[in-house]
């Protein structure tokens, strides 16, 4: 077996046809969106294209979506743009304890600038509690941040009932939702559920690393981040990243369309539970972190005595890709947060790995990665 990627909550490969789009725009269409001629012109049609295909897929209206360099920056312009927005309102924050460092030290840098920030706890799945949450809220609270699906776990927020439980306690705080890892995985709908703003990233739905979106519903004011020619609106200046944002349609366009009687992406869901199945019959001591209802592409594992990082190498030394946590934050010894917000014990933390499916994945990769994974843990025990 040549190669085995399973490390798509990290990011994913690109579809042959975004590359292939991208291609051209850089090549024939690198006309600046701005400028007034021809070439200029066709750079605005592939961004309108771009934005709508976006808004049909969300439910919303191309207006309402804005590009910016992925999810990092998305978060980030969410989350300081309300606080600072809306300071006279009030200074109180809500996020979790199990969000992306985009998220998470984004709010440690407002709690630096005097804002204050409850940051909910998650039980053992990593699911916040709906309690906590409406006990939480104060009529100074301009914003509740939330994680939809979580990328260590796989856990998913029930931010459809989030939406309307925040309204009804206070209707002037804003709600984000952190869409990076359920865009294009299960079903997301910003304007029904009453989400203000969401993330999502175009690198995790098989489009190019470095572009992403922010959907802002109509009338919310917003302080940008960046100064400058006041592209998007003012909301985000710096010419558009052309090529990126041309391979987003392609990504998007690909995705399935979701709906309530059909909310999940089925081939992973039948990949997962193939893993799964496959798992519990070969190695059926190993800690299952994920909840079972779960995304369909997430499944966190724990093989306590064991280190996740040397598994990762002795599988990579096998062709297989897999991880140990976030990708951002593998590289540091650090625990990972997720895990210890929902009390796994150190020796579990330490012996975690992430698999992470994408559409393109096959059994027969999966009967392999099961076969070397129970090849090695054999070697170490
Ligand atoms: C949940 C979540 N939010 C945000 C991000 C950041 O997205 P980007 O890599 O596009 O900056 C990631 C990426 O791993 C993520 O998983």
């Amino acid at each position: 077996m040549k190669e085995v990627y399973l490390d798509n909550s990290a990011t994913t490969r690109p579809l042959p046809e975004v590359v292939e789009y991208m291609t051209e725009v850089l090549t024939e269409n690198y006309g600046n969106p701005s400028s007034l001629h021809n070439k200029g012109l066709a750079a605005e049609r592939i961004m309108k294209r771009a934005r709508k295909a976006i808004a049909r897929k969300l439910g919303v209206n191309p207006g309402e979506v804005y590009f910016t360099s992925g999810g990092t920056e998305s978060n980030n312009l969410a989350i300081k743009g309300v606080a600072s927005t809306y300071k006279n309102r009030g200074r109180h924050l809500i996020t979790s304890k199990v969000e992306h460092a985009s998220v998470i030290d984004t709010f440690t840098a407002l709690e630096e600038e005097g804002y204050e920030v409850t940051y909910l706890n998650t039980d053992k799945k990593g699911l916040i509690s709906l309690d906590e949450l409406a006990n939480a809220i104060r009529p100074e609270t301009t914003l509740v941040s939330l994680i939809h699906v979580n990328n260590e776990l796989g856990s998913i927020n029930p931010v459809e009932k989030i939406g309307p439980l925040i309204k009804n306690i206070n209707r002037n705080t804003f709600f984000h939702v952190d869409g990076v890892q359920s865009f294009g995985k299960i079903l997301l709908k910003p304007a029904d559920w009453q989400i203000d703003l969401l993330t999502i990233s175009a690198h995790k739905i098989h489009g190019p690393k470095g572009i992403g979106a922010l959907y802002l519903k109509k009338g919310i004011e917003l302080k940008p981040l960046l100064h400058g020619g006041g592209q998007e609106k003012g909301l985000r200046s710096g010419t558009e990243n052309l090529p990126g944002i041309a391979g987003f349609i392609p990504a998007v366009e690909s995705l399935p369309d979701f709906t309530s009687t059909s909310p999940r992406y089925e081939k992973l869901d039948r990949l997962r539970d193939y893993f799964l199945n496959r798992l519990k019959e070969t190695l059926p001591e190993t800690v299952i972190n994920s909840p079972e209802e779960g995304a369909p592409h997430i499944i966190s594992l724990s093989f306590p005595g064991l280190k996740g990082e040397i598994l990762v190498h002795s599988l990579e030394g096998e062709g297989i890709y897999v991880s140990t946590r976030s990708a951002c934050h593998s590289r540091n010894d650090q625990k990972s947060h997720v895990l210890k917000a929902i009390n796994l014990p150190p020796e579990y933390i330490d012996g975690t790995i992430r698999i992470s499916l994408s559409r393109f994945n096959k059994e027969e990769e999966i009967d392999y990665t099961i076969a070397k994974l129970a090849e090695q843990i054999k070697l170490f025990f």
